[in-house]
């Protein structure tokens, strides 16, 4: 059982539930034109057993039997995202009329059953033709995805709750650029500066230009991990807070106040874009609120290395499947925090928070005990920011149901709901049938 319901929070807050296109569509139908994940994944070594998200939960074909579990849950709200090369094959240019038909469909499907859309544009495939040109580093990507934002949301975005142009801006920069663990797998922290720099400027342009179609109700959704020294030294409180700097810090500061921190820069400043400090006033275009996708914490030693000149350590708290410690204290802190320093009253909303699992399914019950505890002590959290001022609005699941986790393939499961990626049979999880009994209005 969950130890919350819906009577405990204010009558306005959200519950949700979170997916990607890419993730559960299946990129292979409808026109869509190939990404960069289509590549990364074809080539060997970056993706467990080199799945790709072809077919994936063939949620284009099969979106109303996932919108009527999103509804039977009692669910207020959905979180979606938009594929870039689905409407514009090419990222620039002539749209595909089939993929904007289908989100015209799915966004009524969403209003016919009485959900809230809310909007992501950018969920991390980004179309081969623009990854050609030099994608994320390239100077030019901002406006081209200004443009995207206006052809797409020109179709669908009178129908909206709300809209945040990307999607972890962390994980297309630092993630995919210095990290290399996802699309498009570099290890270059010139392309690491590059992009974190564009994915904000994109960011801003995106809101600029739905401000221009007379939309409102747009944020930024910020990934963020917690970051504990390793112990007490001053070199490890260093080294957390260099972590915190260009994972948290580095995102909320450019867009709330027009700056990036002064420790990140020590690293990045030499490989930045020529005229990155004229781009703020498009990077704090204002925001009508800030989601907060949050998972665990890491633990952080320095190190003699290269700069960042840090490492993490293994930590003592149980993990999911992913291997993430559970710290729900972080996502406390995170709300906390993020009022205090950046956004004040500005609407908060966690846009992601869940874990993965191994579950399976013997007689056609999926029993996950694991993610209701893991959901209890995750809204705890986010009962205790509300109790302490901090403005919350709504709490999104991630996921509506088991997916592609990237560069682990399909065996890392998110899911409220059971995918068999065989037949592609739904099953709800005990989670999600606790979760609806949580939220059934009295
Ligand atoms: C964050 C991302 O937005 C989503 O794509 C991913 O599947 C989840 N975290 C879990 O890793």
């Amino acid at each position: 059982m969950l130890s919350f319901t819906r009577q405990d929070f204010p009558d306005d807050f959200l519950f949700g539930t979170a997916t990607s296109s890419y993730q559960i569509e299946g990129h292979a139908f409808g026109g869509a034109g190939k990404t960069h994940w289509d590549t990364f994944a074809a080539t060997p070594g970056n993706v467990v057993r080199a799945e790709n998200g072809d077919l994936a939960c063939d949620h284009y074909h099969r979106f109303e039997e996932d919108l009527d579990l999103v509804k039977a849950a009692g669910l207020d709200a959905y979180r979606f995202s938009t594929s870039w090369a689905r409407v514009m094959p090419d990222g620039r240019g002539a749209p595909n009329p089939e993929g904007l038909d289908f989100y015209d469909r799915l966004t009524d499907a969403m209003l016919e059953r009485g959900l809230k859309p809310c909007a992501t544009l950018y969920h991390w495939e980004l179309p081969v033709a623009l990854a050609d040109l030099g994608g994320w580093r390239n100077p030019d990507l901002p406006k081209w995805f200004g443009d995207f934002a206006e052809v797409i949301m020109g179709r669908i975005g009178d129908r909206m709750f709300s809209v945040a142009p990307i999607n972890e801006p962390w994980c297309v920069g630092w993630l995919s650029h210095f990290l290399g663990h996802h699309a498009p797998g570099l290890r270059d922290i010139r392309a690491t500066a590059h992009a974190m720099h564009h994915v904000l400027k994109a960011h801003g342009t995106a809101i600029q230009v739905m401000r221009g179609l007379g939309m409102g109700n747009l944020g930024g959704v910020f990934n963020m991990e917690w970051a504990t020294p390793a112990d007490d030294s001053a070199e490890a409180q260093q080294a957390a807070a260099l972590y915190d700097g260009y994972y948290n810090h580095f995102f909320m500061s450019g867009v709330f106040k027009g700056e990036y921190p002064a420790n990140v820069m020590e690293g990045l400043e030499p490989h930045m874009p020529k005229g990155w400090q004229e781009d703020f006033g498009i990077i704090q275009a204002p925001l009508d609120w800030c989601g907060i996708n949050y998972y665990t914490r890491k633990i952080i030693a320095p190190d003699d290395g290269a700069w960042p000149s840090h490492h993490e350590v293994e930590g003592p708290l149980p993990k999911t499947f992913m291997d993430w410690e559970i710290y729900p204290d972080g996502l406390y802190n995170f709300l906390t925090r993020t009022a205090r320093e950046y956004t004040g009253d500005l609407p908060l909303y966690v846009t992601e928070n869940g874990m993965a699992a191994p579950d399976v399914i013997e007689n056609g019950v999926v029993d996950d005990p694991h993610r209701i505890d893991y959901l209890n002590q995750h809204v705890a959290a986010v009962q205790r920011a509300l109790a302490d001022g901090a403005p919350v609005k709504g709490y999104f699941i991630w996921s509506l149901m088991d997916n592609y986790e990237w560069s682990l393939g399909y065996e890392k499961r998110f899911g409220l709901v059971h995918v068999d990626f065989d037949t592609l049979d739904r099953t709800p999880k005990s989670s999600y049938h606790a979760l609806t009994s949580a939220l059934i209005r009295t």
